[in-house]
């Protein structure tokens, strides 16, 4: 990897950048220039002489004429950083090979051949974690999603299947545990106290899906009797001394087998299943086909170093993963504009099986929390893209939050608008007809059709647009009549100027004011730019209850008094809209103060709406915490920049701290209470003792906004009272945001407690990161010299600038020294991890939705970035998008 940049430009100034060449741009890949590969590879076989400064890869292929492509006499096999030491065909060395940048072109001039090609790589010197990697002493691979071709040369492409034989060896001492795809068929020991073991997968498989780990490694082992009785051996392997720290993940993996047999019909199909964990990890895991590869963060749980949050986390991914074995290993990606065929469906998948785990009304507001303040603003900005894209440049760019969590969403509304039943017997018909095969977006929607009975037909405008639709709803009211008009607008995204209307599935009810009750939630399709309809029977004017359960991924404008709002945060059934509600409380007043500004009546009116509804919360004795925590929760600042067109986040940071303060002097007893009644709860991981320690936390938050110095003390003690992580965290959050000595004494405590735990020493860096205190760039600049920091952990890396980038005071500083560290992390970080670097373009890409004195600084520092040479095709395409 290059590692020249260019010096940084000292004043920012872009007249230097210009005088720069211009870097080329890496080529465009689009989705219609999609051809079948001309070769089959319905065998590998692949041996591995492991060592971690040198391991020795020999692949052999058979390859044979793909009937359904075009003929082609030369063969193209990827490969990405590799020589190859020697190629044979058939058995016989060959030298007519060429190199095409990283690719092996071959020629073969017959029906079919086996093809021997031998390279050695480099584990150690991989700091990309892309292809075979070392990590803490261990050998792992991550080749999602063209990792593979860093290890040897082949077709790496995802409708390419094979069944896979894989030999290793090495030394047993160092590595102990041998595991690949599928099951172990051999093993041996050899000479001078080597050892080896052969795994054969007998489902194929696409080269992304293949892993190998080797190392000093223990299992929690346990066992899972399928539905047809076939006992599956389970092992989560890590190691020693996180093994205490496993139960968690064993359980969330049998739960998961579990649920995907009861509500999708799908059984798991090897007679293994390892999960490892690694602690250099690029993203959450992998689903390696019988070997899925995990970030520890998504493995290790106990309730002294992890979360509520995290225990949550770990059952999700640990779902996630498992199901992709039938949506993403059975059936699997044409192509990798296919990828929310797999992710959005998963993800879906994941949601509903959480829903069930944890409860579904809380679950729902989390992922529609998650989607709205990370997806919501990829979707207005200059890294939008359809679901299903139609170009891009690297594809490590493109696991996306719109990929993932809108790719949920679209699929969700299929099964809104089917039905629970309906949707089932389409998924049925869909692994049916696709199972061994790489199947498109477009199959899934036709099995859709087909098995759900939908009609599709407009609705596919939702995998070729991006954007999201902006939906606006007035009820007017004459005489018995209640008029309901709804009208939709797409707005224009890079590269799509005009858009169509889309179908937009809502769900909605409307409230009689005298009874609080409804008379029944219908779905009504919006399905063109506007739609009216009339309800009759209501002599008073109804309250409006609309996007229940968030039916659609949209952005409503509902046009109704504030007290309405106050209603229905008090009362509706649906417990997503009713924390709609009160969030729009919140929006529509601190949008309002922050944007065009309030004048005193104004300020107080909508004041004491929010404390009447919060009031209304905090009180109620029919919520569960979990729930009342659900709506104690203040809308982001992120999600209140993407509500106004031009923002200041300087303004709506000030505007949201002084509700807070505000609403905590109003509210300070009530608060106070809860905070007394849930400290007197013990530890349990049962619902009602989540939701205490939820609650707490947030009291907590809320009071230190507004008596600092009380709250300061109260913080101590729930710091020094803790036996959990959870309240411990809480607790040092807010504490973290006070220049006081109890801050610095229990950060020092955390520290020294947990030093030997990456996993909770990350959780000290965000915790710094993300704190309200007015020195948090201070603080971030020390910690990246912290003696425990390194830009070769993307765990670490992100505990410490995605937690700042997180943190609108600091990030968005009226200096634009916030900016300009961000940047400085990229141009370090690129040369050593791209795919992590290019992570951290977009938030500085939100500049054109800022006021002009922070846009400008923001746009310098892409600038600057852009000036760089050498930079990765995944810095270079996000920097230049976001530049456009
Ligand atoms: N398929 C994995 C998951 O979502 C993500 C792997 C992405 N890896 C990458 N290098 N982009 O479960
Ligand atoms: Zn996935």
């Amino acid at each position: 990897m290059d590692i020249a940049r260019t010096p940084s430009t000292p004043d920012g100034n872009p007249q230097l950048a210009d005088a720069a060449p211009e870097p080329k741009e890496p080529p465009l890949i689009r989705r219609e220039d999609y051809r079948p590969f001309p070769w089959l590879v319905p065998e590998i076989a692949l041996d591995f002489d492991l060592g971690l400064e040198a391991t020795k890869v020999t692949a052999t292929l058979t390859v044979a004429r793909n009937a359904r492509a075009d003929t082609s006499q030369v063969i193209r096999l990827n490969g990405d950083g590799l020589q190859p030491l020697s190629v044979a065909v058939d058995g016989e060395l060959v030298n007519d090979w060429t190199m095409d940048g990283g690719d092996l072109m071959l020629p073969l001039p017959g029906e079919a051949h086996e093809v021997a090609i031998v390279t050695e790589i480099d584990p150690s010197a991989n700091s990309q974690l892309m292809g075979l990697y070392a990590s803490n002493g261990m050998l792992c691979t991550q080749c999602e999603a063209e990792g593979f071709r860093r290890i040897t040369f082949f077709p790496d492409r995802p409708d390419v299947l094979s069944i896979y034989r894989v030999r290793m060896e090495g030394p047993k001492a160092q590595f102990p545990i041998l595991l690949s795809n599928g099951n172990k068929i051999a093993e041996g020991e050899g000479e001078g106290g080597r050892h080896w073991a052969e795994w054969h997968d007998p489902w194929p498989k696409p080269s992304y899906l293949f892993a190998l780990v080797a190392g000093d490694l223990v299992a929690r082992s346990d066992s899972f009797t399928t539905m047809s009785g076939r006992e599956v051996a389970l092992n989560v392997w890590v190691r020693a001394e996180d093994l205490p720290r496993t139960g968690h993940a064993m359980e969330s993996l049998k739960k998961s087998m579990k649920w995907d047999e009861e509500v999708f019909g799908r059984e798991y199909d090897l007679d293994l299943f390892n999960i490892v964990a690694v602690g250099d990890f690029n993203m959450g895991a992998m689903e390696n086909k019988g070997l899925n590869v995990f970030n520890t963060k998504y493995v290790l749980a106990d309730p002294e170093t992890a979360t509520d949050g995290d225990f949550d986390a770990i059952e999700g991914v640990i779902a996630h993963e498992y199901f992709h074995n039938w949506s993403g290993n059975r059936v699997t990606c044409r192509d990798w504009f296919q990828l929310s065929l797999k992710e959005g469906f998963t993800v879906l998948r994941d949601q509903l099986f959480s829903q069930d785990m944890q409860g579904e009304a809380v679950k729902r507001i989390e992922d529609v929390r998650v989607l709205r303040s990370v997806q919501f603003p990829e979707d207005s900005g200059p890294l939008a893209h359809p679901i299903r894209p139609d170009s891009f440049r690297e594809i490590s760019n493109f696991y996306t939050a719109t990929i993932y969590n809108k790719g949920a969403e679209v699929i969700r509304m299929m099964r809104t608008m089917a039905g629970p039943a309906a949707f089932r017997q389409g998924t049925d018909l869909y692994f049916e007809r696709h199972d061994g095969e790489a199947a498109t977006c477009e199959d899934f929607v036709r099995a859709m059709e087909d098995g759900a009975g939908l009609d599709l037909t407009k609705f596919r405008l939702w995998y070729s647009q991006a954007g999201t639709p902006k939906v606006s709803a007035d009820l007017s009211h004459e005489g018995e009549v209640a008029t309901l008009t709804l009208r939709q607008q797409v707005p224009p995204t890079p590269g799509q100027p005009a858009k169509h209307p889309m179908p937009v599935p809502l769900k909605l009810a409307l409230f009689d004011r005298e009874t609080g009750t409804h008379r029944g939630e219908q779905l009504v399709m919006l399905d063109g730019a506007e739609k009216t309809i009339a309800f009759e029977g209501f002599a008073q004017p109804p309250v409006l209850s609309i996007n229940r359960s968030f039916s659609a991924p949209v952005s409503i404008e509902r046009h109704v008094p504030r007290e309405d709002l106050v209603f229905l945060a008090a009362r509706d059934d649906d417990a997503f809209a009713r924390s709609e509600a009160m969030q729009e409380l919140v929006v529509g007043h601190l949008v309002a103060a922050a944007g065009e500004g309030l004048d005193e009546n104004e300020r107080s009116e909508g004041r004491a709406a929010i404390r009447e509804a919060l009031t209304a919360i905090l009180v109620d004795p029919g919520l569960d915490d979990l729930m009342r925590g659900e709506l104690m929760v203040l809308p982001g600042e992120t999600y209140l920049a993407e509500q106004m067109l031009i923002a200041d986040p300087g303004r709506i940071h000030a505007e949201r701290e002084s509700l807070k303060a505000w609403l905590a002097g109003e509210l300070g007893r009530e608060l106070r209470d809860i905070h007394a009644r849930a400290s007197s709860v013990p530890y349990s991981l049962d619902r009602a003792a989540r939701g205490a320690r939820k609650v707490k936390t947030l009291a907590l938050s809320l009071l230190a906004a507004g008596d600092p110095e009380r709250t300061a003390d109260l913080a101590a003690g729930q710091y020094d009272a803790a036996d959990n992580m959870t309240d411990r965290q809480g607790a040092l959050m807010v504490l973290a945001g006070f220049p006081s000595a109890a801050r610095t004494d229990r950060l020092i405590d955390f520290y020294r407690r947990y030093r030997e735990n990456p996993l909770v020493i990350d959780k000290w860096f965000s915790l710094q990161a993300m704190s309200l205190h007015p020195d948090a760039i201070e603080h971030v600049k020390a910690l990246r010299q912290h003696e425990d920091f390194t830009l070769r952990n993307p765990n670490r890396v992100r505990a410490l600038y995605m937690a700042f980038a997180g943190n609108p005071h600091a990030f968005h500083a009226a200096s634009g020294e916030g900016y300009r560290m961000i940047a400085d992390m990229i141009l370090e970080l690129d040369p050593i991890n791209s795919q992590t670097a290019a992570r951290f373009v977009s938030p500085l890409g939100r500049w054109r939705r800022m006021e002009p004195g922070r846009a400008a600084l923001m746009r310098g520092e892409l600038e600057r970035i852009a000036a760089a040479t050498g930079l990765s095709r995944d810095t270079r395409e996000q920097v230049t998008r976001s530049l456009g």
